[in-house]
């Protein structure tokens, strides 16, 4: 794509949960094109065909043969990031890749060098860094008005162990477990707003549902950061209490939406009475047909991923509020509210769009990815050995960001 075009014409690889998000974000956004959609799973691209008339090809290899495509969106499980990013890139397509960005620091050096070979972009994309909570608040501490950033907390607990999972989402060594798949959103957050550089992380995982013993549904890390601040990240997944409750008037006690459905799915874990890729597909095919709007948390500016998001200066605290977020201050408690309605996808989408159209500078790049992979990885190591892992690959929010 040269910088006088004025439209992303995207493919979409893996049609899955995550793509039905960046496919429907696709939708309303006029400088962004989806022209076709790839996946080995044929029903997958039958839903997708009936619901965009987009293209469809069987293989990634076939997507990246269409001259009509100049952005490839790599939405496909965690170990097919990396040569499914290298191939894009040797085709000459620009690249946003899900998180997490890849299973190794190894495999993320070879996707970078593979871009810079190419000369295309590498957007490491898909974390709630993008969101207007998020951005908002890191505008707030940029301001100054609260003094300096001092600590940031986010807890988030959600029934990501619950769902219907793929043998590999299980497996960590491919990737699998709530620390490779869920952490991203917390890192990618708090590297924002603390200006990009880990010094060092103090991690524990945990994993105590006995039939998926296999990968971490728990995780609690300390962050500290180059500028002094601190960091604290908790994730629970087993879906007993979820974080959402505290954002929904009435979304916890007997008649708590979903509760029955938790259970009902802890039973069938337990007696391994589920078709777990089949019951998989449905959920996936059925968010493919809807959109994502169906599988949303509800409460305005919640982002289960993240979950609560508090972030303490000198002088004040943030967190989410109902309509955007509230800032606590001896100036008393005022809410900003957010009037972005797109949901995520849309701001990666912008960000490369304005990095080939008018130069702007890149945030979530393939550096600014494998740092936060690199905390990813500390907070399973540190888990193991006990210690502080230092952090040697972290890169700061360019300026211009
Ligand atoms: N950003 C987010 O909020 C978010 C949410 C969910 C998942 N994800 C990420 O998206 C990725 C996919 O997760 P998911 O939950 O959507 O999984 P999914 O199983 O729902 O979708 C993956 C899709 O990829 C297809 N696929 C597998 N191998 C392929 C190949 N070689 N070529 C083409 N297609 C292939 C599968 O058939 C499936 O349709 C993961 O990396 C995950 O971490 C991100």
């Amino acid at each position: 794509m040269t910088t006088q075009a004025r439209t992303l014409n995207v493919g979409v690889v893996g049609l899955g949960l995550a793509a039905a998000s960046v496919t429907s974000a696709t939708v309303g956004m006029p400088h962004v094109n989806l022209v076709a959609g790839a996946d080995i799973n044929p029903r997958a691209l039958q839903v997708f065909k009936e619901k965009y008339g987009a293209k469809t090809y069987a293989s990634i290899e076939a997507l990246c043969d269409d001259p009509d495509i100049d952005t490839v969106w790599i939405a496909t499980p965690n170990t097919c990031h990396c040569p499914h990013v290298i191939l894009a890139a040797e085709r000459g397509k620009h690249v946003i890749v899900e998180k997490p960005m890849a299973i190794s620091l190894a495999e993320a050096e070879s996707m970078i060098e593979a871009a810079e070979r190419h000369g295309v972009q590498l957007l490491c994309g898909g974390s709630r860094s993008s969101s207007a909570v998020v951005r908002t608040m890191r505008e707030v501490v940029g301001s100054g008005t609260l003094g300096r950033l001092r600590a940031m907390t986010t807890w988030s607990a959600t029934d990501w162990m619950l769902r219907p999972r793929r043998p590999d989402e299980l497996d960590i060594s491919q990737g699998g477990g709530v620390v490779y798949r869920q952490a991203p959103h917390q890192v990618d957050s708090v590297r924002l707003l603390a200006g990009g550089k880990v010094s060092s992380v103090r991690g524990v995982t945990g994993q105590w549902m006995a039939p998926r013993h296999t990968a971490p549904g728990f995780f609690s890390a300390l962050l500290e950061c180059a500028n002094g601040a601190i960091a604290t990240l908790v994730y629970s997944a087993y879906g007993y209490f979820m974080a959402s409750e505290l954002f929904e008037p009435g979304a916890s006690g007997p008649d708590a939406p979903g509760l029955q459905g938790r259970i009902e799915a802890r039973r069938h874990i337990t007696a391994g009475t589920r078709d777990e890729v089949a019951t998989k597909e449905q959920r996936t095919l059925e968010a493919q047909r809807t959109g994502p709007a169906a599988t949303a948390p509800r409460g305005a500016r919640f982002l289960s991923d993240l979950g609560l998001l508090v972030v303490s200066c000198e002088h004040g605290d943030m967190r989410q509020s109902p309509a955007g977020i509230y800032i606590y201050s001896d100036a008393g408690t005022t809410e900003v509210p957010l009037t972005e309605t797109r949901g995520a996808y849309a701001p990666e989408l912008d960000e490369l769009y304005d990095a080939l159209v008018y130069g702007k500078p890149v945030l979530h790049s393939g550096r600014w990815g494998l740092a936060t992979l690199e905390v990813c990885l500390a907070i399973m190591q540190s888990a193991t050995a006990h210690r502080d892992i230092a952090m040697q690959h972290q890169v700061a929010v360019p300026s211009g960001v």
